[in-house]
């Protein structure tokens, strides 16, 4: 991984760009998020991310199958640099924000893990210092990654809300940082490059189940079938312990709930974004919620029939095919390994055959 990256940061410093937060893409994404995505601009932001990522592939494993009897393709956004999907979003917000703010002098964000990478590889990569607050116990794993990348990382609170009202806070000393949030259009518009790929890779593809934190990978996938015009089902998975977005959508509009006690930290979500559900009430075709004894299981077949470490949120979509096995009986599924970032610890319990307990209240937004 960081070879990867030390060779884009060599490609972006031969493009010229090398911190003067300038962008290197004559044809960049421009400047202004819209809601419903067109094809010129996944045009630039698919070239903007294939200038630094790898198109990821998506493998139909014949184990795997056979396990549920089904055509089932993965696409392994577990195989990016930083090990999960986040990236792309990552780097098409920083493209973005050069163009809409360039006196911008650094990126502050508060999240448990992914975002934070996605946020410090881009980061790195426009020369902008990168400032990640994480609550206390947050994630070792995911914290040294961060690091590794160049981020500074704050541990601060004794969960995601202090955490990120601590980062607010730190933003409005410094009005030369951009705060950005785990939702916004630019995020869509850079995930919305995955299924660009795996609609390009896979024809008339029936279902495709993605995990759903905030909605960015779930919204890209929407905009894409929809551009596209294709009539895939896109559905939602979520933990049946942090199921605001099942409840919201179901009541069409958003629903808080008051914990998100999950071990599957990445769609830890008590309050959604009303955009984003607004994007899911119209586009998904349901919502399916998943137990954390169903989640760990998921994870032991994706190991077992993959070989491919699945961090908790990295398998929820193969664990929501499992939930609707006999539904999708006959169909051409594909299911998003949103990826593979699991912490040693945590991979052993699973693997025992234990499920294992939220390390700490891990409640994103
Ligand atoms: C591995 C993984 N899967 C799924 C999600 C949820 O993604 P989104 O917030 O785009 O719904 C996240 C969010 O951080 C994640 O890290």
């Amino acid at each position: 991984m960081p070879s990867f990256t030390d060779a884009d940061q060599r490609g972006i410093a031969r493009r010229g760009w090398t911190g003067q937060n300038r962008s290197p893409y004559t044809d960049g994404v421009g400047e202004t998020a819209t809601v419903s995505l067109t094809r010129a601009e996944l045009d630039a932001a698919t070239r903007l991310v294939h200038r630094t990522l790898p198109s990821t592939p998506a493998y139909r494993w014949p184990l795997l199958a056979a396990e549920l009897g089904v055509e089932v393709w993965v696409k392994h956004e577990n195989h990016l640099p930083v090990g999960a999907f986040k990236v792309r979003g990552g780097l098409v917000y920083v493209d973005r924000l050069l163009h809409r703010r360039p006196s911008v002098r650094g990126l502050i964000s508060a999240t448990t893990g992914n975002h934070g990478q996605s946020l410090a590889f881009a980061g790195r990569a426009a020369g902008l210092p990168v400032h990640i607050v994480v609550p206390l116990g947050n994630s070792p794993d995911k914290n040294a990654a961060m690091r590794a990348l160049g981020a500074e990382v704050i541990e601060h609170g004794h969960d995601y809300q202090v955490a990120r009202e601590h980062a607010a806070s730190l933003a409005a000393d410094d009005p030369r940082l951009e705060i950005v949030p785990s939702f916004h259009p630019d995020l869509v518009l850079g995930v919305a490059t995955y299924a660009r790929e795996l609609f390009d890779t896979v024809a008339q593809l029936d279902t495709v189940y993605v995990p759903i934190g905030m909605g960015s990978g779930c919204c890209g996938l929407i905009a894409v079938r929809d551009l596209l015009g294709v009539p895939t089902e896109i559905v939602g998975v979520v933990s049946e312990r942090a199921d605001a977005t099942a409840r919201s959508f179901a009541a069409g509009e958003v629903v808080v709930t008051d914990s998100a006690d999950t071990f599957i930290d990445g769609v830890a979500t008590r309050s959604p974004d009303p955009e984003a559900i607004r994007r899911i009430v119209a586009g998904a075709a349901r919502i399916v919620t998943i137990s954390e004894d169903e989640a760990a299981q998921a994870m032991r077949l994706h190991f077992r029939t993959t070989h491919n470490a699945p961090e908790p949120a990295g398998s929820l979509a193969l664990a929501g095919l499992l939930k609707e096995a006999n539904r999708a009986q006959h169909k051409r599924v594909a299911l998003i390994q949103t990826g593979g970032n699991i912490d040693s610890t945590t991979f052993a319990t699973v693997l025992e055959g234990r499920t294992p307990t939220p390390p700490s209240p891990l409640i994103r937004s």
